[in-house]
C-alpha cells in the first residue's frame, strides 16, 4: 500500500483528481467506483472544475457506487443517490443511465444485492475505486466484525457509524440502521484503489492500519492484500503515524 501525506484535503484530493484525469483522458470507456460522505466532496468539486474547463469528459464514463441506506429511496435528501446527483452527476456531462447506486428501497433486498453484483461484473473491471474510511476502519459499509462479506449484501450499521453519520440527519433516530453495500470481494475487483482519509477523527484508524497485520476488525486493513492501493492522507489523519 502506497501512502501519500499532504498538507490538507485540497492538496490530497488533487492527487486523486489527477489520477482520475489520467484515466479519463487515456481510456475510451472507463469505470469509476465512487464513494459518498464528507471525504470525497473536495475531489468531486475538483473533477467538476476539470470538466468545466474541458480537461476531462464524463460522456463515456460509467460509475458504480459503494452503498446506499436501506429504507431511503433516491429522492430522499440523505440518500446516497441524491448525494451523488447533488455533488457530482448534476454538474458534469455524464449520462445518468451510466451511473449506478444500489436501490435502498427494493421489493427484495436479496435480489437487489445479487443484481448489483451482476451490474459491477457487467461493467468489466472498475478502473479506479475511490474509498473513504469510517472512524472505525470500515470501507463501504463493511463494518468491523469477526467475518466480512465478499459481495454486495445487507449490513447492520454499528452504533459508531450511526453516531458518525447522524451529523447529516435532524436526529440520530432518523439514521437508517441498515445499508446495502458492496463487499470486500466486490471492492477487490477494482484494478486500482484510492483511499482518502482526512481529519483527526480518522487518525486512530490510520494508526491501527499502519501495524504490520490485517484484521476483519479493521476492514480497511484487508486492502493490504490488494496489489494497487494508494492511501492519501491529510496531516490530521496522519498525525498518529
Ligand atoms: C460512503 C462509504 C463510507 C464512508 C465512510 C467515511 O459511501 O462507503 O465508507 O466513506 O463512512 O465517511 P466520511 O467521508 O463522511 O467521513
Amino acid at each position: 500500500m502506497k501512502i501519500i501525506v499532504k498538507k490538507d484535503k485540497d492538496e490530497a484530493s488533487k492527487i486523486a483528481a489527477e489520477m482520475i484525469k489520467e484515466l479519463l483522458v487515456s481510456k475510451e470507456s472507463p469505470t469509476l467506483g465512487l464513494a459518498t460522505g464528507s471525504t470525497p466532496i473536495t475531489l468531486y468539486q475538483q473533477l467538476i472544475e476539470m470538466n468545466k474547463k474541458n480537461e476531462i469528459s464524463f460522456r463515456n464514463v460509467k460509475t458504480v457506487n459503494l452503498d446506499e441506506y436501506i429504507g431511503l429511496d433516491g429522492s430522499h435528501p440523505q440518500s446516497y443517490r441524491f448525494f451523488m446527483n447533488e455533488n457530482l452527476f448534476n454538474h458534469v456531462d455524464i449520462d445518468k443511465s451510466n451511473t449506478h447506486v444500489p436501490n435502498g428501497n427494493p421489493s427484495s433486498l436479496d435480489e437487489e444485492a445479487k443484481n448489483y453484483e451482476k451490474i459491477i461484473d457487467s461493467l468489466g473491471h472498475i478502473d479506479i475505486q475511490i474509498l473513504g474510511v469510517g472512524p472505525n476502519g470500515h470501507i463501504g459499509f463493511n463494518e468491523p466484525n469477526t467475518h466480512l462479506q465478499l459481495y454486495t449484501h445487507v449490513e447492520d450499521l454499528t452504533q459508531t457509524t450511526i453516531e458518525a453519520n447522524s451529523r447529516f440527519f435532524d436526529s440520530i433516530d432518523q439514521v437508517p440502521k441498515k445499508a446495502i453495500s458492496m463487499g470486500i470481494g466486490s471492492i477487490f475487483k477494482a484494478k486500482k484503489i484510492i483511499v482518502l482519509a482526512f481529519g483527526k477523527n480518522k487518525a486512530d484508524a490510520i494508526k491501527d492500519l499502519s501495524h504490520d497485520e490485517i484484521s476483519t476488525n479493521l476492514p480497511v486493513s484487508i486492502l493490504k492484500l490488494h496489489p494497487d492501493v494508494t492511501l492519501i492522507l491529510d496531516e490530521d489523519a496522519a498525525s498518529l503515524l
